[in-house]
């Protein structure tokens, strides 16, 4: 069927920020809504595949039609998605994951005291889609792509990123970019793929740039790339 490309096809995608606790009344997080990820699930879905949306604490309603998992830590977003990971034929991953949290959350509320000054010391949070990338099987039936938001250097992080994570493609946007970003309905990518050609041609990556779209539409033309 032409109008449901992805049929047969198991795909998973992260979608929205994380939260990391400080204690029983505060946490870490960061401005993601889960706009984007929820429609690539629901893209995916529309294109027939089955769709299982792995998403962090975000307030949109679950698309009809697609297994949504809920969670609340990085660490809880790992352990759902690494159990699910052998079973994917294609990951997307679009949450804003906390890169650090605290090593243990205050098991009572943090207080003032007088204090003037407070020191925080976070440890680091696995990195779910690096992970992915070295547990993907080796004969390519399994296509990983990431997500990077920047504020500098757009092209030149991305295409780390694809290196580094094993990525088969990667969705670069910048937040200051207007109609790019957290809680909007639209977004500006980049999207960069490993060089066609590696022997001869010694480009870090393939880059295609999309002008301002919203994510509903930027969703089905990702999906249909991967
Ligand atoms: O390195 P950076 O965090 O910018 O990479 C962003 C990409 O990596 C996104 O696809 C994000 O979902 C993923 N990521 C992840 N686990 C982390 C950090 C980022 O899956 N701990």
């Amino acid at each position: 069927h032409a109008d449901q490309p992805l049929k047969g096809l198991n795909v998973l995608v992260t979608a929205g920020p994380t939260q990391e606790p400080l204690d029983p009344v505060r946490y870490l997080t960061n401005h993601s809504t889960g706009k984007m990820g929820y429609a690539l699930a629901a893209a995916a879905r529309d294109m027939g595949a089955h769709v299982t949306l792995v998403s962090g604490p975000v307030s949109l309603e679950a698309p009809e039609g697609v297994d949504v998992v809920d969670v609340t830590t990085a660490r809880d977003m790992f352990a759902a998605v690494s159990e699910r990971f052998d079973a994917t034929d294609v990951t997307v991953m679009a949450a804003a994951v906390g890169d650090f949290r605290a090593e243990t959350a205050s098991p009572q509320k943090i207080k003032k005291h007088g204090r003037t000054t407070l020191t925080l010391e976070l440890v680091s949070n696995p990195d779910i889609l690096a992970w992915a990338g070295e547990h993907k099987r080796d004969d390519g039936s399994q296509v990983l792509c990431g997500f990077a938001m920047e504020t500098e250097h757009l092209v030149e992080n991305a295409a780390k990123k694809l290196a580094e994570k094993h990525c088969d493609m990667l969705v670069a946007n910048n937040l200051r970019d207007p109609g790019a970003g957290f809680a909007t309905d639209t977004n500006v990518v980049t999207i960069l793929t490993p060089p066609d050609d590696v022997e001869h041609d010694h480009s870090i990556a393939d880059i295609e740039r999309i002008g301002q779209m919203p994510k509903t539409d930027l969703a089905r033309l990702i999906l249909g790339r991967l």
